[in-house]
C-alpha cells in the first residue's frame, strides 16, 4: 500500500515538472533549465513505475530497452546538425506515437472483455488509431524533410483519404461496440491507421513540414493521454494532455505568422514557383548589387543596425561570423541589434536557437513588433538568408499567397542590404518586390563567404 501512496506522489512531483519545465521553454534564457526539470521529472516518473508499480516484471527487457534507446537518443542528439532539427523532432515524435498504438495492441491482447465496457476498449482502440496516424506521417514527414520523399498529389486524393479514415475509424468503433477480442480485426484497423497517417502528408509540401509535425506531436501527446487513461496513469495523463494541448497552440501559432489557415497548409500546393536570376531586371525596377567594401564603409559609418536573420543564416552556418561582424560594429560604435520573425527559419524558435548558439545577447533581440516600431531610425537593415518574412508584398500586394502575413518593414530603413546567393525565392515561392526597391542593394554569395570578407573589410577601415 505504502508503494501506491510513495508512486502516487511522484506521478504528482512528475506532473508538476512538466507544468514548470514547459513555462520555462517559453523563454530562451531559462528553456535549456526547463527542459532539464522536466526530463528530471520523467526520469524519476520511469524509475518510480519499474520499481513500485507490483505489475510489471521483465528487468532485463525494460532496462536493455532503456539502454539502447538512450544510447541511440543520445547519439543522435549529439550528432544532429541544426538545420536537420526538425526531421529529428519529426523521428522521435514518430517514436511516441509507435509507442502509444504497441501499448494500446498489447493491452487490447491482453484485455478482460468482462470488465470496462465499450468505453475501455474505445480508450485501447484511440490510442492506437491516433498513434499509427503519428507515427507513419511522421515517418513521411521525415523523408520529406530529408529530401528522400517528394510530393505526391493525385486526383480524387482528398476523397480516397476521407475513405481510408473513416474505415479505420469504423473497424475501431466496431470493436469497441462488439466488446469482443478479434485481433484480427485489431490488426486490419493499425494497418489501415498507418496507411492513412501516409496518404494525410503525403501531399502536403515539403516546407510545410514544421507545421504538419508539430500537428502529429499533438497527435501523439492525445494518444499518449488515452495511454494514460488506460492504465489509470495520472502523470501519463498529464503528460500527454500536455503535449497535445502545446503541439496544437503551436501548430495555430505557426498557420497564424504565415497568415494560413490548417487547411491550407494540410491542402499543400506552397512554394513551387522559382525566382528571376542573379542581377536580373524586370517591370518592378532594377536590381543594384553592392559590393563587400562599400557595404563595410556604409556600415561602419552608420549609427543603428538591424540584422534580419532568416533561414539562408542556418543553411550557410553563419552565426558566429554574423555574431563576429556585429561585435566588430558595436567597437566602431554602431548600435546593433536582430529582428526576429516569429517564421523565420523552418521551426519556431529557429533564429532564436542559432543565435544563443553563437552566444549573441539574448537582449539584442527584438521581436517582430518592436523591431519595426525602429525600422525608420535604423540607417541600414542587413538581411542575411531571409527572404519571405521581409517582402512587403505581404502588405500591398492582394494576390500574393503570403498577403496579410505581419512582416519586418525593413524597406522602411534608410538603407537595406540583402545577402543571399542569388535573385532566387524562399519558401513561398514568390519573387520579392523589395530586391527592386531604390533603398536596397543586393550583395550575393553564400551567407558565410560574404560575412567573413564584410569583417576582414570592416577589420580594415
Ligand atoms: P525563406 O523565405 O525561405 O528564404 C531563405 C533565403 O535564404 C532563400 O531565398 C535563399 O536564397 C537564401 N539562402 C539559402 N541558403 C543560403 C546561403 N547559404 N547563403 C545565403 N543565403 C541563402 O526564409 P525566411 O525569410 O527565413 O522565411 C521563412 C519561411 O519559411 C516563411 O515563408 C515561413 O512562413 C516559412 N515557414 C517557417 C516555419 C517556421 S516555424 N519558422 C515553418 C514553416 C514554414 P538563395 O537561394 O538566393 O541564396
Amino acid at each position: 500500500m505504502i508503494n501506491f501512496y510513495v508512486l502516487a506522489l511522484i506521478y504528482l512531483i512528475g506532473s508538476i515538472t512538466f507544468v514548470l519545465g514547459l513555462k520555462m521553454l517559453s523563454h530562451p534564457e531559462s528553456a535549456r533549465k526547463g527542459n532539464l526539470i522536466a526530463a528530471g521529472g520523467m526520469t524519476i516518473a520511469i524509475f518510480g513505475t519499474i520499481f513500485l508499480d507490483k505489475s510489471i516484471g521483465n528487468y532485463l527487457w525494460i532496462f536493455g530497452g532503456i539502454v539502447i534507446g538512450s544510447i541511440i537518443g543520445t547519439f543522435a542528439a549529439k550528432k544532429v546538425k541544426m538545420t536537420a532539427m526538425p526531421q529529428m523532432v519529426s523521428m522521435f515524435n514518430g517514436m511516441g506515437g509507435a509507442c502509444a498504438a504497441v501499448i494500446s495492441i498489447v493491452e487490447y491482447s491482453k484485455h478482460d472483455f468482462s470488465h470496462g465496457g465499450p468505453w475501455a476498449v474505445a480508450t485501447i482502440m484511440a490510442g492506437m488509431l491516433i498513434g499509427s496516424v503519428s507515427f507513419a506521417g511522421s515517418m513521411i514527414a521525415f523523408g520529406k524533410l530529408n529530401g528522400n520523399i517528394g510530393d505526391k498529389v493525385f486526383p480524387g486524393q482528398k476523397f480516397i483519404n476521407l475513405v481510408i479514415l473513416l474505415t479505420g475509424l469504423g473497424i475501431g468503433v466496431y470493436l469497441a461496440l462488439q466488446n469482443f477480442g478479434n485481433n484480427t480485426l485489431l490488426l486490419i484497423a493499425t494497418a489501415v491507421a498507418l496507411f492513412y497517417g501516409v496518404m494525410f502528408v503525403m501531399p502536403i509540401g515539403g516546407a510545410d513540414m514544421p507545421v504538419v509535425i508539430s500537428l502529429l506531436n499533438s497527435f501523439t501527446g492525445v494518444a499518449a493521454a488515452f495511454g494514460g487513461f488506460m492504465y489509470n496513469n495520472q502523470v501519463m495523463l498529464t503528460g500527454g494532455i500536455l503535449v497535445g494541448s502545446a503541439g496544437t497552440i503551436l501548430t495555430i501559432l505557426m498557420c497564424k505568422a504565415m497568415n494560413r489557415s490548417l487547411f491550407n497548409v494540410i491542402a499543400g500546393a506552397f512554394g513551387t514557383a522559382g525566382g528571376a536570376s542573379a542581377g536580373a531586371a524586370s517591370d518592378k525596377g532594377t536590381v543594384k548589387e553592392i559590393s563587400v567594401s562599400d557595404a563595410a564603409v556604409l556600415l561602419a559609418y552608420s549609427k543603428k543596425v538591424f540584422i534580419v536573420p532568416g533561414y539562408g543564416l542556418a543553411v550557410a552556418q553563419a552565426q558566429h561570423t554574423c555574431h563576429e561582424l556585429e561585435k566588430l560594429l558595436e567597437e566602431k560604435g554602431v548600435e546593433v541589434k536582430y529582428a526576429i520573425h516569429p517564421v523565420a527559419g523552418r521551426m519556431p524558435g529557429h533564429m532564436n536557437v542559432l543565435l544563443a548558439e553563437a552566444d549573441v545577447p539574448y537582449d539584442k533581440l527584438l521581436e517582430m513588433e518592436d523591431a519595426n516600431g525602429e525600422m525608420p531610425n535604423t540607417d541600414v537593415s542587413v538581411i542575411i538568408g531571409a527572404n519571405d518574412v521581409v517582402n512587403p508584398a505581404a502588405r500591398s500586394d492582394k494576390s500574393s499567397p503570403i498577403y496579410g502575413m505581419p512582416i519586418i518593414d525593413v524597406d522602411k530603413s534608410q538603407n537595406v542590404i540583402v545577402m543571399k546567393r542569388s535573385m532566387a525565392s524562399g519558401y513561398a515561392g514568390i519573387d520579392n518586390e523589395l530586391f527592386y526597391y531604390p533603398n536596397n542593394r543586393m550583395l550575393f554569395g553564400d551567407a558565410k563567404a560574404s560575412l567573413q570578407k564584410l569583417v576582414a573589410e570592416v577589420k580594415a577601415l
